[in-house]
């Protein structure tokens, strides 16, 4: 036995992420990091050396949940003042000016491209008491080389490309993460083959426009194509797309592979024309309709979800009955419902025909409803049919039963009949309830 060892304390960290699943991905490429320079992970945050909090500033709400994690976090330090601090993400951008003017207890603020700084930035702040920022965006950064801590489970992310050139004028996505570049195709696929070889079941690729990816002319389908022929992954999602580069090509190769799941999140944002137009979306209703169309002809049994913004700058109430119009005529199977969110610096944050707090609330709540409704109604369809459910966990409602999701995206429950965590079985539907569909398990696909 080392005895050594046993008297040299390892300095632990502790992070907390919020935003989207390209931020969660982030925060296991930092915790790497962390580990590399010989920090250990601590779920405890009031005994860790460090605090990373890695946010988001989509929304202003977003915004406020990180402003009260802060909080929090400066209590602790008073407590303990040798604790580090620090703000990575999207909001380190915006933050930057009002946390070194009010909040001097933040040690480090970094943006979305500056985490390979994290090593020398440690070192340096042992001789240094001084804040240390760096929100510089990169043409370049990718993370190449860089392998992320990935949480043990089912589903690993891997970010195939990051940044976003499309400037919704809603949106503060391209001034938070920068323009768009792709990670080459070879590093991707050789990721991924360690994570299947790892004993991951599902990967996810992600990026803020993912369906944009271009590596010397290599495009997201080919990418995708690639994927699919890695021996024993036995699915792949991916997240965003844009409406505007979904393929046919794309659709085809989605068809023809088995682990490609059978699931595309196609945000729409809003139902008329005149307010796409506004939002600098590139589509219109009709074109939107028309690709759904094409989607549902050539993958017929695809699931669809989406994003809608209500209450966007000079959305008249016949405006928005258009968006409810257009939910109607596609019925989608899903949707993650906003209210329009003013983002200083954004191009619509300058518009003067905002709408009032309490429209925005009456809209939200009708497109809620009708969602709830469509989402319902085509759950019902699946009612006795038989259904591929990779088993991802233990129910929420009962230590019986598994939870797991359809190749289309939605979660159904069932008992747990002997199969195990990372089986993919067939399941017998017999009841949709809210969101969820229950049902049995038929038989058994494969060994885990
Ligand atoms: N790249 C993706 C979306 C990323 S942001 C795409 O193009 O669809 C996720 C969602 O947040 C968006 O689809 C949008 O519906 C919502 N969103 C973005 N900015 C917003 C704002 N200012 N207010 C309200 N919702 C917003
Ligand atoms: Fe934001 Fe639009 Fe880019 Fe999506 S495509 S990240 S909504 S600017
Ligand atoms: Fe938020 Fe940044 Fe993602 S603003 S949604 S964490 S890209």
């Amino acid at each position: 036995m080392n005895f050594q060892s046993n008297l040299i304390k390892k300095k632990t960290y502790h992070i907390e992420t919020y935003g989207c699943q390209m931020n969660v991905a982030d925060s296991e490429l930092v915790e790497s990091i962390l580990i590399d320079e010989g920090y250990e992970k601590s779920d405890d945050i009031n005994s860790a050396d460090a605090i990373f909090v890695n946010t988001c500033a989509i929304r202003e709400q977003a915004e406020e949940k990180v402003h009260s994690q802060l909080g929090r976090y400066n209590l602790i330090k008073k407590n303990k003042p040798e604790t580090l601090i620090g703000v990575l993400g999207c909001m380190a951008q915006n933050l930057k000016d009002d946390i070194l003017e009010s909040k001097p207890y933040v040690d480090i603020i970094l943006g979305p491209d500056s985490y390979r700084k994290i090593p020398i930035i440690l070192k340096s702040r042992q001789d240094n008491s001084k804040n240390i920022v760096d929100t510089k965006l990169s043409r370049y950064e990718v993370y190449k080389d860089l392998f992320p801590k990935r949480q043990s489970g089912i589903n690993a992310w891997v970010s195939i490309m990051r940044g976003c050139d499309k400037f919704c004028t809603f949106c503060i996505v391209p001034f938070t993460r920068g323009r768009e570049r792709s990670r080459d195709i070879h590093g991707i696929i050789e990721e991924v083959q360690q994570i299947v070889d790892n004993g991951y079941s599902e990967v996810t690729l992600l990026g803020q426009n993912v369906n944009s990816y271009n590596f010397n002319n290599l495009m997201f389908h080919n990418l995708l194509e690639e994927i699919a022929k890695i021996n024993k992954l036995k699915r792949i999602r991916y997240t965003s797309p844009h409406p505007q580069d979904i393929t046919k090509d794309l659709l085809h190769v989605m068809k023809e592979y088995d682990n490609i799941c059978n699931y595309i999140h196609l945000p729409l944002q809003a139902g008329s024309n005149k307010i796409l137009k506004r939002m600098n979306r590139t589509y219109t209703r009709e074109n939107f309709i028309e690709l759904v169309q094409t989607i549902r002809k050539i993958i017929p049994n695809v699931g669809l979800s989406t994003d809608i913004i209500v209450g966007f700058p000079g959305e008249t109430e016949q405006n928005f009955n258009d968006t409810l119009d257009l939910m109607q005529e596609v019925k989608f199977d899903s949707a993650f419902n906003f209210k329009y969110s003013s983002r200083p610096g954004t191009k619509a944050s300058e518009y003067e025909d905002q709408v009032d707090e309490k429209e925005k609330q009456l809209r939200l709540q009708k497109v809620i409803d009708l969602q709830k409704k469509h989402t319902l109604e085509l759950n019902k369809k699946l009612v006795g049919t038989i259904q591929k459910v990779l088993i991802e966990k233990e129910s929420k409602l009962s230590s019986d039963q598994w939870a797991g999701r359809t190749d289309s995206n939605k979660w159904v429950v069932f008992n747990k009949n002997n199969s195990v965590v990372n089986n993919i079985v067939e399941v017998q539907i017999e009841k949709a309830k809210g969101i969820t569909l229950h049902g049995k398990i038929l038989q058994k696909m494969e060994a885990a």
